[in-house]
């Protein structure tokens, strides 16, 4: 098991006059949804060139003053992370790998020329918002508590160049299942758009990323699809993850494949994570370009069993059918969830919910 480094900081709890009310709470942690409902506490901590990191609070969540020249407004410096605290059945609270979402967090930073958070104030920031809103993580199976560490550039200033004040921030949101319908299998839009090309922002997560997603993932939606794929920038031939999550390809010969991290995707936590799982089940991984058109091909001839979709919010989810915007379309296996998907999501889910031992020390207890 990871153990809890001594904070740098400290943070100055703030009263809350005005918590959420317990009757509340516990009919939105009932159905949770995602994204929607938010906890009562927040942390701030503010970065200023000269000073460094400094000011750290836990207080009552609600809007932040900003300049309307801030340059988050006008030129995106912003990065966030996603990452789950789960209750476990003997009372306790766990946080499923936090210094790794804490070190993309920094490589996201470098990439945006903002500047790093050391990785144990980015998991004592975590880990006190957890603490202070542990009566909002939902109990039941497939419920947790979402939260979002996030970094804006605060600095009123209009020449483009990095800025020079930053505020860090942690919200939380009780989370069930991602996706709306709660369907066995989602199915997948396949964007003519771009989200990423070589050199540029992919690996990193921003909100800009998202937000050149948003066209494509609004014609996904408008047609009845749940998300959106992104080839590559390149040949437009050439898979590589969805909206918000990481693929993965199941097949009879027992070998699993996922796009490899070519600079272009998110390095998900989740994918890692799996790719030990499968290994440890006997399973071929690898890690290779695939195209659209051998996907389609392999479905067909029964080559290819099953595809998922992975990530913090979409956990392990099958991918049941594709469909282009040239009007074609295909399923995959019987168009439902597999053996290797319901087994990899089986173990993933029990070791973060501690119901199976962490024999990779992912699992940190808080409380
Ligand atoms: N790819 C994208 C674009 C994402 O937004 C996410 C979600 O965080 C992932 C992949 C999966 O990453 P992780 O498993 O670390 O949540
Ligand atoms: C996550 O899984 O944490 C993400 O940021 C993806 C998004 C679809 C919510």
């Amino acid at each position: 098991m990871a153990t809890i480094a001594e904070p740098v900081l400290s943070f100055t709890r703030l009263p809350h006059p005005a918590p959420v009310a317990d009757e509340v709470r516990e009919g939105i942690l009932a159905a949770p949804g995602f994204g929607t409902q938010f906890t009562d506490h927040m942390v701030v901590i503010e970065w200023t060139e000269g000073k460094g990191w400094h000011d750290a609070t836990i207080g009552p969540r609600g809007p932040i003053p900003l300049d309307p020249a801030a340059s988050v407004l006008h030129y995106a410096q912003e990065i966030f992370e996603g990452l789950k605290a789960y209750k476990h059945a003997d009372g306790s609270i766990a946080l499923f790998r936090p210094q790794a979402n804490a070190q993309r967090f920094n490589a996201s930073a470098t990439r945006l020329a903002m500047p790093e958070l050391p990785e144990d104030v980015f998991v004592e920031a975590v880990r006190q918002l957890v603490l202070a809103d542990q009566s909002w993580i939902p109990g039941q199976e497939g419920a947790s508590l979402y939260l979002r560490p996030f970094m804006i550039a605060t600095e009123p200033f209009l020449g483009v160049r990095s800025a020079k004040q930053y505020k860090f921030i942690v919200i939380a949101s009780p989370a069930g299942n991602y996706f709306k319908s709660g369907a066995p299998a989602v199915s997948i839009w396949v964007s003519e758009y771009t989200r990423a090309a070589p050199g540029g922002t992919g690996a990193a997560k921003c909100g800009g990323n998202y937000a050149a997603s948003l066209v494509p993932t609004a014609e996904a939606f408008a047609r009845g699809h749940d998300q959106v794929l992104f080839l590559d920038a390149a040949e437009h031939k050439w898979v590589e993850e969805l909206g918000g999550m990481n693929l993965f390809f199941a097949f009879e010969d027992g070998s699993l494949l996922t796009p490899p991290l070519s600079g272009t995707i998110l390095p998900g936590i989740t994918r890692a994570s799996l790719i030990e799982l499968a290994r440890e089940e006997g399973l071929t991984i690898r890690e290779e370009r695939y195209s659209i058109d051998q996907w389609r091909e392999d479905a067909a001839s029964g080559k290819l069993l099953e595809t998922f979709a992975c990530g913090t919010a979409a956990v392990v989810t099958p991918v049941g059918r594709v469909a282009s915007p040239d009007g074609t379309s295909f399923t995959i296996g019987s168009g439902g969830p597999g053996q290797t998907t319901a087994k990899l999501k089986d173990r993933l889910v029990a070791i973060q919910r501690g119901q199976m031992a962490d024999t990779h020390g992912w699992v940190m207890k808080i409380a």
